[in-house]
């Protein structure tokens, strides 16, 4: 049977850390983010949807999708939000099941999907969901590390995403992500043993 997990979590929880690792593991990995940075690349198919969608201001001379307005407007306008997320998800979970069945002599699929739980896209896709999570301290700590963000940009992205324990509530399997590398590889491990069983049917 070809398993596909669902890999979330909050912003700067870890989600590519960990996907990285599950990679090292032998897992096979399918990150929606990139999925989506490819289709909205010059000629990708989001590109004509959104440009019908939102007008010719939201495309860069090269024909790629001019990303600071566009985070712009959805970050203050919930209805374009919406909008853009029913052009993209439909075809980042196209993509996804296409990648899926080409895919299939792997022992396992990881699905890194930020909304998971939100889109209902990608519900059929996966047989079990894993969340990774950490203490919001932490996370807000990473987050403006690695982007440079401030600390109130940060917390007003946090506070647009699903509440921490709803995600948790949803979650087959939880990784924390409070300690170390060497504490993360462990779980990771454990976790990759789990799903190799349960792809084998013998779990
Ligand atoms: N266990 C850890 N110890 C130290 N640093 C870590 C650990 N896990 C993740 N980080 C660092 O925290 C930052 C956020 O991690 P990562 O990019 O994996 O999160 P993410 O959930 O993919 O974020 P995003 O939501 O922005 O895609 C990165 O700079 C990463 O190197
Ligand atoms: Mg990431």
């Amino acid at each position: 049977m070809t398993v596909s997990i669902g890999l979330t979590g909050g912003i700067g929880c870890g989600k590519s850390t960990v996907a990285a690792l599950f990679r090292e593991s032998g897992a096979t990995v399918i990150d929606s983010d990139a999925i989506s940075h490819q289709l909205t690349q010059p000629a990708g198919a989001a590109i004509e949807p959104i440009r019908a969608a939102f007008g010719a201001d939201y495309i860069d001379a090269s024909g790629a999708l001019d990303r600071a307005p566009m985070r712009h407007l959805i970050f203050s306008d919930a209805a374009a939000k919406q909008r853009l997320e029913g052009i993209l998800h439909p075809l980042i979970r196209a993509q996804m099941l296409e990648r899926v069945r080409t895919g299939s002599t792997a022992p396992y699929f990881l699905l890194v999907v930020p909304l998971l739980f939100e889109a209902r896209a990608y519900h059929e896709l996966v047989q079990r969901t894993l969340v990774v999570d950490c203490d919001e301290a932490t996370q807000i700590a990473r987050t403006m590390q690695r982007s440079g963000m401030s600390e109130p940009e940060v917390r007003a992205i946090i506070a647009q995403q699903m509440a921490r324990a709803e995600r948790l509530r949803l979650a087959d399997d939880i990784i924390r992500n409070d300690a170390g590398m060497d504490a993360l590889r462990l779980q990771v491990e454990q976790l990759h043993l789990r799903y190799m069983a349960l792809s084998t049917g013998s779990d």
